[in-house]
């Protein structure tokens, strides 16, 4: 995609597709439109009947010399603007729709375009809103679909839509990622991945397999994997820059697939149970960014691979584990797979002496219920990280919620007679006490976050810019939270 910033009035035949975006009750668009072309979109929102409200959209096809498709997106009233929320989803509609008829170029005219902030999210959602994955279906199924090779945004600022495009292709990276079914993407391939990264981008990276993990004490990581056949990995992929200010610790939860093990879900259930290596997925999304952003900082992406499967090797219900910091788990339900993976993940990335640690993690079922399937849950005793983090997600239009980690009694719930810690506490408040869980293996003292993206990793219907599948959620939010530092 080749992205062009046109200074003057759009006359219409700049691109085969052109999406215009119009506040309620249809104010002129601050100059941004030819005369001619004006009065071509007001007759057509006149047809359609388009008045500019908030997330109304109306496509027409208006004669002319070129043919160009107009689409209206409609911003609603100034008060009822969420940050870019309307720019980023209108841009990816538009742009979805477009390439669905096969245009290879597309315009956009949007109010502010000039404000980096903006054209970043216009950028983002062009970007983002025509992913597809598609690479496993039949070739005439996909032919209509047509990435644009021209974005011509009208008055845009070019260093925004530079880096808005660079985030959405590291999101889309990590969507593709996490997409794979468990049959392609096992721990070993996983790790694959991540060293083809060090390669590309000149990091280090190191993998434990199964025998160092043993040798290293990593039980808990050990123990999820042990019904597989394709054993676990420890993956740790660094990234360094001669002006590093902070060192920064992402831990990604990276279950290749989640059958419960011993506990094994019910088929419903079962079923995206691919995407439960999304934290993953998103943690090398967001390496990938770092990287292309070049920000000038350390980056160390942890991940702890395993497959979760019964056989007759499995871990059970009774076992008793020593995680990699010591502390020995009693495991309750071998379906609380996640918060094992992590205890050793998070213990090892402690050990790099991280300034901000932050994990993501399709961790549990209780916070979907919580919070739904659009907001991700966010945990931290920092108020300070948390509040950055806060920041962050109103920026990239990636909602996250805080919710509390001081309730002392939700966390005597981690109580074992017999062990130092149960793997998991009661129904209720199951996000909290998953949460309570991981930090018992961060190190104290350290800055820590924790997200629950267990709701938002994948969309079963297309969404703002998300189409039907994984998200990719979080790689925005924390590159826009690194790109603070
Ligand atoms: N991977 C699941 C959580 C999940 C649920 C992710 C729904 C995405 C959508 C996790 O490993 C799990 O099974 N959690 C259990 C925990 C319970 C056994 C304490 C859950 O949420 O039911
Ligand atoms: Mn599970
Ligand atoms: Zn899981």
């Amino acid at each position: 995609m080749e992205w062009s910033y046109v200074p003057g009035p759009v006359r219409g035949d700049e691109a085969e597709a052109l999406g215009v975006f119009w506040r309620e009750g249809m104010e002129s668009c601050e100059g941004l439109l030819a005369p001619e072309l004006e009065t071509r979109c007001r007759v057509l929102a006149e047809r359609e009947a388009f008045t500019g409200a908030k997330g109304a959209s109306a496509q027409g096809f208006v004669e002319d010399s070129r043919g160009t498709r107009l689409f209206l997106v409609g911003l609603g009233k100034p008060e009822e603007a969420r940050g870019e929320d309307l720019f980023r989803a209108g841009a990816a509609e538009v742009a979805r729709r477009a390439a669905e008829k096969g245009c290879v170029s597309l315009g956009l005219a949007a109010p502010g375009a000039s404000d980096p902030v903006r054209s970043r999210a216009l950028a983002e959602g062009v970007v983002l809103g025509t992913y597809r994955f598609h690479k496993y279906k039949a070739r005439d199924e996909k032919d209509r679909f047509r990435l644009p090779d021209r974005v011509l945004v009208a008055g845009g600022d070019e260093e925004g839509c530079r880096r808005g495009a660079i985030l959405g292709a590291c999101q889309n990276y990590a969507r593709d990622l996490a997409n794979e079914p468990g049959n392609v993407v096992t721990p070993e391939a996983f790790a694959r991945e991540a060293r083809a990264l060090a390669r590309r981008y000149d990091g280090t990276c190191v993998v434990l397999d199964e025998g160092q993990l043993a040798a290293k004490g990593m039980n808990a990581l050990l123990a999820v994997g042990r019904g597989s056949a394709n054993p676990p990995r420890l993956v740790h992929l660094i990234r360094r820059h001669p002006e590093a200010r902070v060192r920064v610790a992402v831990v990604g939860k990276g279950v290749t697939f989640d059958s419960g093990g011993l506990n094994i879900k019910p088929g419903d259930s079962m079923r995206t149970m691919k995407g439960d290596k999304s934290g993953a997925c998103v943690a090398l999304g967001v390496f990938r960014a770092v990287c292309e952003l070049d920000l000038p900082l350390e980056l160390h992406v942890v991940v702890g691979a395993a497959e979760n499967m019964p056989d007759g090797g499995s871990f059970r219900p009774d076992d008793i584990l020593r995680a990699y910091n010591g502390k020995t788990i009693e495991v309750d339900n071998t379906d609380a797979e996640g918060r094992l993976t992590l205890a050793d993940a998070l213990a090892y990335a402690g050990e790099q002496h991280p300034d901000r640690l932050v994990d993501l993690a399709t961790l549990t079922g209780a916070c979907v219920v919580a919070l739904g399937e659009n907001t991700a849950g966010l945990f931290s005793p920092d108020d300070a990280l948390a509040e950055a983090l806060a920041g962050a997600s109103r920026a990239s239009g990636e909602r996250l919620w805080r919710l509390p980690m001081d309730d002392e009694r939700l966390k005597k719930q981690l109580k074992s007679p017999v062990a130092d810690l149960v793997n998991c506490g009661s129904r209720w408040g199951g996000a909290i006490t998953a949460a309570l869980f991981l930090e018992a293996f961060v190190p104290p003292g350290t800055a820590w976050a924790h997200l629950d993206i267990a709701g938002v990793d994948t969309v079963k219907e297309p969404f703002g810019w998300s189409p039907k599948g994984a998200t990719g959620f979080g790689v925005r939010c924390l590159a826009s939270w690194l790109e603070t530092l």
